[in-house]
Parts: C-alpha cells; sequence; structure tokens
C-alpha cells in the first residue's frame, strides 16, 4: 500500500464538526452507523463528538467508543476541567482514546471571545493537556484560528503542549482564510520552530470558506504535516471542511507527484458519501469531485467518443476504484439472494451482519412484487431502511387519506406506542400530507414544527419509490432548537412522507430519553 511513501493520518470530522453544520444534525444510531463505515472506510481517528455539548453528544460518543476497534476514536473538549471530564467518562470504553483539546491563539478570539491574555491562554492550554494526559496517552491540542495568530505564539504554544505530553498539535484554518502557498509556509515555519516536534505528530484542519479547503490541506501535506482532517462530503461548519474523498484520491491519483498515501480503503469512498448524503438529508452537489453524480458522467459526444475508445481520454480515476458500480445485471422479483449479496458487495456493503442481510433480502422480495427493476438506488435505500435503527418509539400502523380538488384533505393516521396500545386520529390540513403530519402532532402530544420538506424518487422509472426527506425544529433538553431529519422511503410518495416524518419524531424521542438518563447536562456555551 505504501511503497515506501509517507502515510498521511486521516482525521475524520464528519460526526462532529461535520455534524456542527446546519441541517446536517444526526441521531445516535445513525451517527454509529456513520461510525461503522468510517471504520471500514480505515479512517486513523473518528472524531466522535463533542460530550460536553448535549447528552446525545455524550451518549454517542460513549457507544461509538465500545465498538469501533480499529480506528481511534477522539472526543472534542474545550480547555476546561468538565469538559475534559466529559470527555473521559465517554472515552471510557474506547480500545484507542484521543482527547482533543482546543483553544483559540488569534489576538481577536484571544481579545473578544475568550477574554484572556496570551500568558493566560498558555498556561491554560497546558494545565489541559497535563489534565487529559493524566488519563489518556494519546491528547491532540488545537491552536484554533491558528492561520490568523502569531506564527510565533503558535510555535511557542505547541512547543509548551509538546512539553506538556500532546501527542497531535493541530494548525487549524477556522476561517478558510489562508492561500495555499501562505497556508504551506506557515506550516512549515510553525513546524520548524516547535521545540520537540519530533515527539509529535502536525495536523492541519480547514475550512472552505474560499473553496480552498483541499487545496491548502494539500500544501500542507506538501509543507510537512502528517494528520489531515477531513469529513465525508466536505460537510461542516459554514462553506464546511476539507472534503476527505477529494484528498484521499488526490494522493491516490497523483501518488508519483506526492509521494504520499492513505490508508484508507478508496472503493469505499462513494458508499460513504452516501451513506452521509442518506442520514444528513443533505444532497451531495452533482458536480462535487469524486463522489457527485456526475463526477463520471461524459455527455458531450466527442467525449463520449473519447472515453468508449480508451477511458483515459477523459478519466484520471475509474468509477470503480471509488466504489461506484459499473455493474449492469437487473435485478428483478426473479433474482435470488445470492445475486442480492453480490449487488451488494459491489457497491460497498461488505460488512452487512446475517440479521441485516436478512432484512434487506425481505424487503428486496416485497419491493420487487411492486416494481419491474429494482435498481442499484433502491438497494441503497434498503439497506439504510436496515441499518439506520433509530428505537421506534412510535411506528406506522395505518393510514387514509381523501383529497380532491375543492374541498380540504382529509387525513387519519393510527400509530403504534412503543409504550403500549395503538393512538389514531383524523385531521384535515391544507393536502393530505399536511393533514397527516397535523394528526401525527395529535397524537404525540407535541407540536413539531417544520424546517424543510423535500419529495424526490430513488430512480427514475413511473414506479419508482418515493423519498421523502423531512427536517423537523424540536427544542433539546439543554434549551437548545434543533435540527431533526427522517427519511421515508415507499411505493407510495404519502407514506413515504408519513415514514419520514415518524422517523424525525423518534430521533426527537430517543434524544429525549438518553436526557433522561444524564440530566446532569447544562446547555453548552462556548
Ligand atoms: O475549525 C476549527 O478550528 C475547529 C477546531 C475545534 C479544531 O474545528
Ligand atoms: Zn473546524
Amino acid at each position: 500500500m505504501s511503497d515506501g511513501k509517507r502515510i498521511i493520518r486521516i482525521f475524520d470530522t464528519t460526526l462532529r464538526d461535520g455534524e456542527q453544520a446546519p441541517g446536517c444534525s444526526m441521531n445516535v444510531q445513525e451517527k454509529l452507523e456513520v461510525a461503522r463505515k468510517l471504520e471500514s472506510l480505515g479512517v486513523d481517528v473518528i472524531e466522535a463528538g463533542f460530550p460536553a455539548s448535549s447528552p446525545g453528544d455524550l451518549e454517542s460518543v460513549s457507544l461509538i467508543a465500545g465498538i469501533i476497534k480499529n480506528s481511534s476514536v477522539a472526543a472534542l473538549c474545550r480547555c476546561v476541567e468538565s469538559d475534559i471530564e466529559a470527555g473521559k467518562k465517554a472515552l471510557k470504553l474506547a480500545a484507542h482514546p484521543r482527547i482533543h483539546l482546543f483553544l483559540a491563539t488569534s489576538s481577536i478570539h484571544l481579545e473578544y471571545k475568550l477574554k484572556m491574555t496570551p500568558e493566560q491562554m498558555l498556561k491554560t492550554a497546558v494545565a489541559s493537556v497535563k489534565l487529559a494526559r493524566s488519563f489518556c496517552d494519546d491528547v491532540e491540542f488545537s491552536a484554533e484560528d491558528a492561520s490568523r495568530s502569531d506564527p510565533d505564539f503558535v510555535a511557542k504554544v505547541f512547543s509548551a503542549v509538546i512539553e506538556a505530553g500532546a501527542t497531535t498539535v493541530n494548525f487549524p484554518d477556522t476561517t478558510g482564510y489562508a492561500m495555499p502557498d501562505e497556508y504551506a509556509k506557515l506550516v512549515n515555519y510553525v513546524k520548524t520552530h516547535t521545540i520537540g516536534m519530533e515527539k509529535a505528530a502536525f495536523s492541519v484542519h480547514v475550512h472552505n470558506d474560499l473553496g480552498l479547503a483541499t487545496a491548502n490541506s494539500l500544501a500542507a501535506i506538501g509543507a510537512g504535516a502528517d494528520q489531515v482532517e477531513c469529513t465525508i462530503n466536505g460537510i461542516g461548519e459554514r462553506a464546511g471542511n476539507t472534503s476527505l474523498e477529494e484528498v484521499v484520491m488526490a494522493l491516490k491519483v497523483r501518488a508519483s507527484y506526492w509521494g504520499a498515501d492513505t490508508k484508507i480503503d478508496t472503493t469505499q469512498l462513494y458508499p460513504a458519501s452516501r451513506l452521509v448524503s442518506k442520514v444528513t438529508g443533505v444532497k451531495v452537489q452533482p458536480n462535487k469531485a469524486v463522489v457527485g453524480e456526475n463526477a463520471f458522467a461524459h455527455e458531450a459526444g466527442i467525449h463520449q467518443h473519447g472515453v468508449l475508445a480508451n477511458r483515459a481520454t477523459y478519466e484520471i480515476m475509474s468509477p470503480e476504484s471509488v466504489g461506484i458500480a459499473q455493474n449492469m445485471m437487473v435485478l428483478g422479483k426473479h433474482s435470488g439472494r445470492h445475486a442480492l449479496e453480490d449487488r451488494l458487495k459491489t457497491l460497498g456493503y461488505t460488512t452487512l451482519d446475517q440479521k441485516m442481510l436478512d432484512s434487506v433480502f425481505s424487503q428486496f422480495k416485497a419491493l420487487a412484487d411492486k416494481k419491474k427493476v429494482v435498481s442499484d438506488k433502491d438497494i441503497e435505500a434498503l439497506v439504510q431502511g436496515a441499518t439506520v435503527t433509530t428505537p421506534e418509539t412510535w411506528k406506522l400502523d395505518r393510514w387514509l387519506t381523501n383529497a380532491s380538488s375543492n374541498e380540504s384533505a382529509i387525513s387519519a393516521v393510527r400509530l403504534e406506542d412503543a409504550r403500549g396500545g395503538l393512538r389514531e386520529t383524523v385531521h384535515f390540513g391544507n393536502g393530505c400530507i399536511d393533514a397527516a403530519f397535523s394528526a401525527i402532532n395529535d397524537i404525540i402530544g407535541k407540536d413539531v414544527r417544520m424546517e424543510s420538506f423535500e419529495l424526490g424518487s430513488i430512480s427514475g422509472e413511473s414506479d419508482a419509490q418515493g423519498e421523502a426527506l423531512v427536517k423537523v425544529k424540536w427544542t433539546d433538553c439543554s434549551g437548545k432548537e434543533r435540527v431533526w431529519n427522517g427519511r421515508g422511503v415507499s411505493t407510495n410518495i404519502v407514506e413515504s412522507a408519513i415514514k419520514a416524518y415518524i422517523q424525525a419524531i423518534n430521533a426527537i424521542e430517543a434524544e429525549t430519553s438518553a436526557c433522561n438518563k444524564n440530566p446532569e447536562f447544562a446547555p453548552l456555551s462556548c
């Protein structure tokens, strides 16, 4: 794999910086599923969350820490004792725990946000690293807003935290402000002016505000960075973070240029991208490098001609190398378990256990009865349904709707309550979906507010499955208004909408019950 090349560590922060982005929230089960996928991708570090920020985050970091064995699991903490204690609690079961501390070094952050002098900052950083090292061998320190800080001060802080026991120091371009050659020079300067650098890894973490996150991360690798922090699909605060798939494939495709590689199994990149897009409900732009719908589509006649003659005329990497299957065998009602399992493998779903395979197979059979051809996208949707399992506090039992051009729509919905009993109600509404959602609000006794609602189809045919993506707003138990996602798939679009709405409500119910278990957590103020 390495052929004597430098191996760049991949630190994935999809579940922390990615999840922090508006509309990208995931529930505990969804985070676990993404963490499993990141482990099968081969990432070195999974930043699982920010345990002190909410009971849900603490619960998901602990759950992931207890299950992931091959990647390190990191918990983000401010340089505050209670945060570090929450990190310790969350990582108790981790095979390879990492505490990730951050404190800003730029004068604008010190003066206006932290209200600290540089000396106080340095003292706090050192004390926090020492506290974290008292129970964890792997401690990363991030100098937030490093690229807009005095590089000599950052080098001084890095020297001190390495002396205190930090094993990785991270130089973030928090605001996405740096230019590639400038960032490379800063990385080189700080790295060479940090005392004890041979005892720690040098990491970079870049935001994409000017569309330069991948370029800056690669420039930093050229300047000696050992670790890149990134997210699947580049999701993250504001314009996002460095996109994992872009950095990994740039190193792979231009191996001789960089002389560096990663441990990532690139054939898992596309399935990972699809999974993150599905669980967050955030679509990948069609022209997104590596994983976009059009990344390997050749439309112009002259391009098609070239590709037919020799793919290398217009393709610098193959779709298969990033896990995009080019399998044209049609699956339908006569296809058996073997054919389905084979297709699942081609699509990159190599880690499904027997229970999941059974569930996908029985859903596949049910779908093949309704639909002539079961497409790869249908199969992805089935896997999604079988693997992301939000506890079903509420389950759809039956529904009925009536709508016409002249009258208000009316919907009746009956839900099964996992705590016992069936609850049914009828509601009028501005269309059958609005009526059904209002009926559900009545049943659950919550006035859940709609943030966004999208209806689409999984594939292009007229008998395609409808896919509904629902985002609802609800105030979590720490008093923060948050967005919760739900996704539903059915051959009937009304049913897909109802299922999506119920899934979002179940995510709220799951977090409410986690919160009741950990009531001591107060809302976070940064
Ligand atoms: O962007 C940033 O500086 C961060 C730090 C917490 C690493 O996300
Ligand atoms: Zn960040």
